[in-house]
């Protein structure tokens, strides 16, 4: 595995108490695989995210237990003069809105050449190159001309290849993109996903693509992760889990896209808000929206069951997941 997340704890202290936004999360990505993180709002994606890539806000935020395995090291040991030098050149994100991501001030072509100044000691005119070279790999029309435009002088699409561009730069073996064409218009947002795919291929990174769009998933990746309450509730292979889900949770969320052949029908939406995390129901998080909840997921907390023995490994935190696949 190239990346692999063990049993990952943060929480919040803020005035109004503890908030635990990720409660046990174990989720990995190999060389050149995609690994979708689904859940909705609140469910820990970015946190976790934030934590693997060392740029969480600490304080408020606090990691209170587990590993983050990077090529066999635990990034979490790592001083953070060491860990500076894993990000942008061992990893690297990307995020959603690339207006206040990048620097206002600055041509994109210097800044996307910083990095193989400060990186690779390469000299100004040389960085500038490499620049526009890259702007080219990312496709930005008459990349020559516009490395020395400012990021405002590029629309939303161009902006966000930019960002592909910049986290491209060092060549990382992992790429976490954090909803990268959420702020984007339909077309412009499917011509960027099939750029990310296409490098990602070509590069063989490991990607790990947060996302609330199912849509996108089935297209993209190779595996995917649902996440709720700041636990991992299912992971699988993304065809098993279009076929058939293991956890009424993602059943929920699949039944909830829209489909065309469905026109005029009521979506089928999950009932109720995600939990407060300051105050997490005990038993399965899930348990008070679930349609298919007993006494036991009231009390016990399931586990990641192993839905199938073989790989790749399917898993299911659901007391009644063989259920949940059978109905
Ligand atoms: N800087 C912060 N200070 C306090 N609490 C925070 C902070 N960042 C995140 N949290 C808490 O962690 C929870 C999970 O946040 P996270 O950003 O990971 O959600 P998410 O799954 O990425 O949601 P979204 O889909 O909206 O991006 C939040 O609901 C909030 O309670
Ligand atoms: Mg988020």
């Amino acid at each position: 595995m190239l990346l692999e997340v063990r049993d990952l704890h943060v929480e919040f202290r803020t005035r109004d108490g503890v908030a635990k936004a990720v409660n046990g999360v174990d989720y990995g990505v190999d060389a050149g695989e995609t690994l979708a993180v689904l859940g909705e709002s609140g469910s820990g994606k970015s946190v976790t995210a934030q934590a693997i890539m060392g740029i969480l806000d600490i304080p408020p935020g606090r990691i209170t237990g587990g590993e983050v395995l990077f090529q066999g090291r635990d990034l979490l040991k790592l001083k953070e003069e060491e860990r500076r030098k894993v990000r942008g050149a061992e990893m690297a994100m990307i995020f959603q809105d690339a207006l206040s991501s990048l620097n206002p001030v600055l041509p994109v072509g210097d800044q996307l050449g910083e990095m193989f100044v400060v990186h690779r000691g390469m000299s100004r005119k040389d960085a500038r190159a490499k620049a526009v070279e890259l702007m080219e790999r990312v496709r930005i029309p008459a990349a020559k001309e516009r490395v020395k435009d400012y990021p405002h002088q590029f629309s939303g699409g161009m902006r966000q290849r930019i960002m592909i561009a910049m986290a491209l730069a060092l060549e990382p073996a992992l790429i976490i993109a954090d909803e990268p064409t959420t702020a984007l218009d339909v077309t412009v947002q499917a011509q960027v996903m099939d750029l990310l795919a296409e490098l990602q291929r070509e590069y063989n990174m490991g990607l790990i693509l947060i996302t609330h769009d199912l849509g996108v998933v089935a297209d993209v990746a190779d595996r995917i992760a649902v996440m709720y309450a700041g636990r991992i509730v299912e992971s699988a292979p993304v065809h098993d889990i279009y076929k058939v889900p293991a956890h009424p949770y993602t059943k929920g969320l699949l039944e909830s896209i829209p489909r065309l052949d469905q026109k005029g029908e009521e979506l089928y939406a999950i009932k109720g808000l995600p939990p407060n995390l300051m105050h997490i129901p005990p038993g399965c998080a899930f348990h008070p929206r679930c349609p298919m909840a007993q006494d036991v997921c009231r009390t016990d907390e399931p586990p990641l069951y192993e839905v199938n023995g073989e790989e790749p490994a399917r898993r299911s935190a659901c007391h009644f997941w063989r259920e949940c696949m059978n109905g």
